[in-house]
């Protein structure tokens, strides 16, 4: 007996099967409103580095565990964080609170589920980026690296990507891993760093 094939494919269900966590993220952040100012661009910033720095080691970890072929190395934006805070001003980053509730990734495919939030975000990015400019004056030098992520090389950089879900997560089990574990990174990306109550 052959294995029960998907009927949807894992881009589709990770995109249909996250659009509420996304738009609610995108809200929260306000960092594409006219009113978004330099020390709340920053704040969210650091707030991000508290999520993506341990985030990072942990795919790191656990995809090298497991020998894992997708390369990770040149899609790591913990430096680009940390490029961005030193320009804003933070001296020591490294001394900022990290997030204590990560995503839970056991096993590879969670992995790829998380990474579908990691690399779809340079998406929005490219919008971020020039609103940042245009509203506050940060550049990608000034501040504003993480945002412009691959920049020109933003579109390749996903589609490669996508390629590497597409082959990876087939089975139904792992699409639901995959998805399970992409809204588990948006919800807890959300908690970490849409905090309440913030002045502008
Ligand atoms: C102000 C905040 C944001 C805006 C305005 C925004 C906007 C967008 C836009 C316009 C796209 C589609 C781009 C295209 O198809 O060419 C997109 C895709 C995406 N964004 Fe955002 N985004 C924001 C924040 C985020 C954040 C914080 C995350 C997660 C860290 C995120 C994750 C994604 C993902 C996963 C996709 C890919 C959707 C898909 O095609 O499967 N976005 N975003």
């Amino acid at each position: 007996m052959t294995a029960a094939r998907p009927t949807t494919g894992i881009l589709v269900r990770l995109k249909q099967e996250t659009r509420p966590e996304h738009e609610a993220i995108e809200t929260a952040l306000g960092l594409i409103q006219s009113t978004l100012t330099h020390a709340a661009y920053r704040r969210t910033l650091e707030r991000f580095y508290g999520f993506y720095r341990p985030l990072e080691v942990k795919l790191q970890a656990t995809l090298g565990l497991t020998g894992h072929r997708f390369d990770l190395t040149e899609r790591l934006k913990t430096p680009f964080l940390d490029a961005d805070l030193h320009a804003l001003g933070v001296e020591f980053p490294n001394l900022l609170p990290v997030c204590a509730s990560l995503p839970v990734l056991t096993h590879e495919v969670n992995c790829f589920g998380c990474l579908y939030v990691l690399e779809g975000s340079t998406l929005g990015g490219q919008l971020i980026s020039r609103h940042v400019r245009q509203a506050i004056g940060v550049t990608p030098e000034t501040g504003g690296r993480f945002f412009h992520g691959y920049g020109d090389r933003t579109a390749q950089m996903w589609q490669h990507f996508r390629a590497a879900v597409t082959a990876f997560v087939v089975s139904p089990a792992d699409q639901d891993a995959a998805v399970a574990a992409a809204k588990d990174t948006f919800q807890k990306l959300h908690r970490s760093t849409a905090a309440q109550g913030d002045s502008p």
